[in-house]
């Protein structure tokens, strides 16, 4: 089974498009959305709508609980914040009814965990070695068994393995694919589609294969002077918009 993981869509519905239009041509059999659909952009609606509608698997990111309960944005910089609390503004109950169902963490096929940030908290961060072996340890005492995670949040692609000596180290990714080892287990961000930050301005996104594991990390293009002018038009602030061309 080939399956596309995306993350941090963040309502740039450019982006969003780009990627599924590349998935289609694809032969992919299921998406998952590791959270953060709305926040930064200027297509919050637009974006819940498309991932509803293609029955897109998703899990809670922190700026979706955001939109929902503008508490948990209080330690947002004052960008994030402002464009949060437009999108707040911008979005249906209905839109944000169906963010506030969302779960923060999720095992699939009792094989894959799923989450945004770290395991039941979609602020904490997965960037330091620390904080990978922190995961890795919450997996084999809460989910023995299931070796692959799948996370977002830090909008950088990555790949941490664990090998049976119990060592973790970060794997240099490339757009080849990667066969993953059965005995060893894996953290893996696909970056995100609608606000990578590794320098490059292209959408990024995942695909992976169950049978062998492996994982082949991608980027696509889009338009990103229409989500920029949209940026603008919302009077969203003038950042958002120069960083999505930077990539950073
Ligand atoms: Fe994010």
């Amino acid at each position: 089974m080939r399956v596309a993981i995306i993350s941090d869509v963040h309502s740039n519905l450019e982006a969003l498009k780009a990627v599924l239009e590349e998935i289609e041509k694809d032969n992919i059999s299921l998406v998952i959305n590791l959270g953060d659909l709305v926040g930064y952009n200027a297509n919050p609606k637009e974006c819940v709508d498309l991932v509803r509608e293609r029955k897109i698997i998703s899990i809670l990111g922190n700026h979706d609980r955001a939109a929902t309960e503008l508490k948990f944005a209080e330690g947002f910089n004052i960008l994030a914040y402002q464009a949060l609390v437009w999108s707040a503004k911008t979005l249906s109950n209905g839109h944000k009814q169906f963010l506030n169902s969302l779960e923060h963490t999720r095992v699939l096929w009792d094989r894959y965990l799923l989450f945004h940030g770290a395991p039941g908290n979609p602020d904490a961060y997965i960037f330091y070695l620390f904080q990978a072996k922190k995961v890795f340890n919450y997996m084999r005492k809460k989910t023995p068994g299931v070796r692959i995670a799948f996370f977002g949040h830090t909008h950088h692609p990555a790949l941490w393995q664990r090998d049976i000596r119990g060592k973790v180290s970060k794997v240099e990714i490339s757009e080849n694919h990667l066969v993953l080892d059965a005995e060893q287990m894996y953290l893996i961000n696909p970056g995100s589609v609608g606000q990578p930050r590794q320098r490059q301005w292209k959408a990024s996104y995942l695909v992976f294969t169950n049978e062998p594991e492996t994982v082949h990390f991608r980027s696509v293009a889009y338009d990103v002077h229409s989500a920029q002018n949209k940026i603008r038009e919302a009077h969203l602030p003038e950042y958002l918009a120069e960083r999505l061309e930077t990539g950073v």
